[in-house]
């Protein structure tokens, strides 16, 4: 074997150009060019990206500075179970995650890396997870043969120059990336290059390392995202003291001009993006949601007690199909320009389109397969999940808070998952230790934001199955832990949009309907709402929510919203049963007492529990 990076990989020397050159020895690109993430460097790759075909320049005037890109029909979600968790021993990553040992994976790696930037330019680019200098972020190096991955990162994060001399010679993140398909001198590019047999996206969390082969697409590919921000971090976070999550944070602003910040975990397409911008209806006006991050959250216990949250990432990697005007007008503000859009629709003028965009759709479309397309062509015209890559910096929701290098207060952490079944629109943990539990007993059903099947619940402990770099159960028990340290841990809520009647129709509206509930979430952290103990936690009553002026929503579809039928509930109190056998000898004592709790609970109340039963107070 060739004297590579791979087999030693101590990276004793700490500095990043020996590492680098080591890298490109390995992988042998043509040339190697070190990003500065300047806009002139953005634009010449939009135009290398235009001149072969990975990009389409939309209508100026329509959507300004922004491409539409096309992916192979085989690269269009994170792949999970080509998700690799190599820790020292199988013990360590869990039965979760997929694990392979380490030599053996990089012998593996090393065999598919060779050689596999030939005819390819080596980015390297150095970027900054959190606010440059902030005392919660972390910096990160990729190096990658994508430029579209060069240009989502320069969006995602804060990429380049200024990252590149913060970090000096202190720690990073080696991230390596490759599209995994070598061209030969003369062989025209494809526009979407990936490997179709190969692909690896593997964490070495002792090493804080991590290899991504063969997929150009999203979270296989932007490897701040979930790769580091997500699977090392946490593994940073459990060995440091803090908390990396799969969770938006918002700011709620009270007429009063009261703040409150709450941070959220919601599974991959189930909300996350639109709970965080979200727009009020108008019987709130005066209240004011403010975004400080969509989808991922850093999280230090500070000086005075509280948990302060940063939002690592700059842009938002969002799910297109459904954005519309009316479900997130903020999302649509910005996405006006200076974007990126994956696999949607192209209008005949140069725009964009996507399903559940307009009511009607264009009478023609070029789709996300570049065939052409009609209403009664019998498909759809976006990859469902489709998505749009745009800067932060262009919501109009943003928080004027969103870089603070010391974070937000976090008052509540808010637990969902997408359930057309069981599980309530709101409650309230009675303490940390429950909420721990009711967090890490979320079930979701699957969407379209990883390949597999779709629409099947599976437990999704805190929104993190797929990004917890760890076991799991020592991850449920650093939960705990970090609560005890602090003296007043946030309160825990559990939410679910996506309940449905029997005839298929959810019973919620949803989107910015939510800020009913979150008023409500609001007014509990501060002791001022009121709540009726249920046996999954407080509940608030129907009066304890407003629900002024919402056209064709019944008291019925109040109480069906928020029945507990304790017959399925015991049934998902036993499917915990599964994971807790999985985990067996790392559950939390706490989790099977708190099981055990709800059990009783469940068996000594009517079945099914209504909130109509209760007495008005
Ligand atoms: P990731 O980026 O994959 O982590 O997704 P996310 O959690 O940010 O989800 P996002 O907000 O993009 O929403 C995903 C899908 O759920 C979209 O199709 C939305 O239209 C839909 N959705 C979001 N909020 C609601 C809601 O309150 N009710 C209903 N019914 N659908 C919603
Ligand atoms: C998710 O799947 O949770 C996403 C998209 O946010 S990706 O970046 O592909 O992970
Ligand atoms: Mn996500």
């Amino acid at each position: 074997m060739r004297a590579g990076i791979l087999p030693e990989l101590k990276r004793e020397d700490p500095r990043l150009e020996p590492w680098v050159e080591q890298v490109a020895r390995l992988c042998r690109p043509d040339a190697v060019v070190w990003c500065d993430g300047s806009p002139q460097e953005y634009d010449r790759l939009c135009q290398l990206l235009v001149r072969n075909g990975t990009l389409r320049p939309l209508n100026p005037e329509l959507r300004p500075n922004s491409h539409l890109a096309l992916s192979d029909p085989s690269d269009v979600a994170r792949v999970e179970n080509r998700t690799f968790i190599c820790s020292r021993t199988r013990e360590d990553a869990g039965p979760t995650n997929n694990w392979v040992d380490p030599i053996a994976m990089k012998q593996t790696l090393h065999g598919l890396f060779d050689g596999c930037m030939r005819g390819r330019t080596m980015y390297v680019l150095p970027f900054s997870m959190g606010p440059i200098h902030s005392p919660i972020a972390h910096i990160g190096v990729q190096v990658t043969d994508s430029p579209y991955v060069v240009l989502s990162m320069r969006i995602m994060t804060r990429m380049g120059r200024e990252a590149l001399e913060a970090l000096g010679e202190r720690f990073f993140v080696p991230c390596v990336h490759s599209v995994g398909m070598p061209l030969r001198p003369g062989q025209p590019d494809v526009p979407w290059p990936c490997s179709r047999e190969h692909k690896y996206i593997v964490h070495f969390p002792e090493e804080r390392a991590v290899w991504s082969f063969g997929s150009g697409y999203g979270g296989n590919a932007l490897l701040g995202k979930k790769c580091f921000a997500l699977r090392i971090a946490s593994c940073m976070a459990r060995d440091q003291g803090w908390l990396a999550e799969h969770m938006l944070i918002l700011g709620v602003e009270s007429p009063q001009g009261e703040k409150t910040y709450v941070a959220a975990a919601f599974p991959s397409a189930c909300g996350k993006t639109n709970f965080a911008m979200m727009l009020p209806p108008r019987q709130f006006a005066g209240w004011k949601i403010t975004t400080v991050g969509d989808d991922i959250a850093w999280i230090k216990p500070g000086a005075d007690g509280r948990f302060y949250a940063i939002n690592p990432e700059t842009g938002s990697f969002g799910v297109a199909p459904g954005t519309s005007f009316g479900s997130n007008p903020s999302a649509m503000e910005m996405i006006r320009k200076n974007t990126i859009f994956t696999n949607v629709a192209l209008t005949d003028d140069g725009d964009v389109w996507w399903e559940g965009m307009t009511d009607t759709p264009p009478r023609h479309l070029i789709d996300w397969t570049g065939q052409e397309w009609t209403p009664d062509c019998g498909r759809k015209a976006a990859h469902p999940n489709a998505r749009y890559t745009a800067p932060l910096a262009q919501c109009p929701t943003l928080d004027p808070e969103w870089e603070n290098p010391a974070g937000v207060p976090i008052s509540a952490f808010i637990f969902g998952g997408r359930r057309s079944t069981t599980v309530p629109l709101v409650f309230q943990a009675f303490n940390w230790s429950h909420g721990v539990y009711l967090a890490a007993t979320i079930g979701s059903e699957t969407t379209t934001a990883a390949t597999g099947t779709v629409g099947e619940v599976r437990r999704d402990p805190m929104a993190m199955l797929p990004f917890c770099g760890y076991h799991m159960g020592d991850y449920f028990n650093h939960w705990l832990d970090m609560g005890r340290q602090i003296p007043n841990p946030p309160r825990i809520f559990r939410v679910n949009w996506f309940r449905k009647d029997p005839s298929g129709r959810y019973l919620w509206p949803g989107f910015r309907e939510n800020m009913r509930v979150l008023k409500w979430i609001i007014d509990r952290i501060h002791g001022r709402a009121y709540a009726i103990e249920s046996p999954l936690g407080w509940m608030p009553r129907r009066e304890d929510i407003n629900l002024q002026d919402m056209d064709g929503f019944t008291h019925e579809d109040f109480h069906q919203l928020m029945e507990i039928d304790c017959e399925s509930w015991i049934r998902e109190a036993l499917a915990d049963e599964e994971l807790a056998l999985k985990l067996y000898g790392k559950m939390p004592k706490e989790f099977l007492l708190d099981r055990q709790l709800l059990i009783s609970r469940l068996w000594r109340s009517p079945d099914p529990w209504k909130l109509a039963y209760q007495l008005p107070y």
